[in-house]
């Protein structure tokens, strides 16, 4: 375990040297099983910021890039009930279509994005996440790429975010419990006055 500097992450998970070390090896496992294609990576927002860059980097065959926000959370909950607040930019009917995403939990809002991208026909549709946490999952999700399989803890950085803080941190760590309102494991298992109807 290696300490942090910043006072609201009680460990570093993984490195910044790790991510990177991982993130060359996906890189090149995308560009050759991608060769004599041109796929379209979809970088989910907005967890994706730093992931996608760095995986961009990585891929050495021609390629293009579209954005999508969701928005599946209400506070810190994953409700399974999934809005696009922001669409792709291009047409992704007949073309080979890499989901890029920050990290998979529940997998509510993955599984939602995965269908609805499914509807508009591409030519080959896959995902690959950064973090993979299967402790919490409740509907199975095809993943083809994965970085690394976490523990049912509330991670940040590198993109991942706490009330849109921590995301800038270089490396991915595990928030303090003692962070006002912390989200705790299995962000979708709901409490008694949850399931009375707060959401
Ligand atoms: P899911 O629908 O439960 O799979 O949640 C997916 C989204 O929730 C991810 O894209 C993240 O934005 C967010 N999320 C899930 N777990 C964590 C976590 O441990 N830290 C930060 N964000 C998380």
């Amino acid at each position: 375990m290696s300490l942090t500097a910043h006072p609201d992450i009680k460990e570093v998970l993984l490195p910044q040297k790790k991510i990177q070390q991982r993130i060359r090896e996906l890189g090149s496992e995308i560009t050759s099983d991608y060769a004599g294609k041109c796929p379209t990576l979809v970088g989910v927002l907005k967890g994706c910021v730093m992931f996608l860059p760095d995986l961009l980097k990585n891929i050495s065959i021609d390629c293009s890039v579209d954005f999508i926000c969701l928005s599946s959370y209400s506070g810190t909950y994953s409700t399974g009930i999934v809005r696009i607040l922001l669409d792709l930019r291009e047409n992704i009917q007949g073309r080979d279509v890499l989901i890029v995403e920050d990290i998979v939990d529940s997998g509510l809002t993955l599984g939602y994005l995965f269908e609805n991208l499914r509807t508009r026909r591409p030519r080959s549709l896959e995902i690959c996440t950064l973090l993979d946490k299967p402790d919490c999952r409740k509907v199975h999700i095809p993943i083809k790429y994965t970085g690394f399989t976490v523990p049912d803890r509330f991670v940040v950085g590198y993109g991942l975010d706490y009330h849109e803080i921590y995301r800038n941190l270089p490396y991915v760590g595990v928030l303090k419990k003692s962070v006002p309102g912390y989200p705790g494991p299995c962000r979708t298992a709901r409490t008694k006055k949850q399931r009375a109807g707060s959401f």
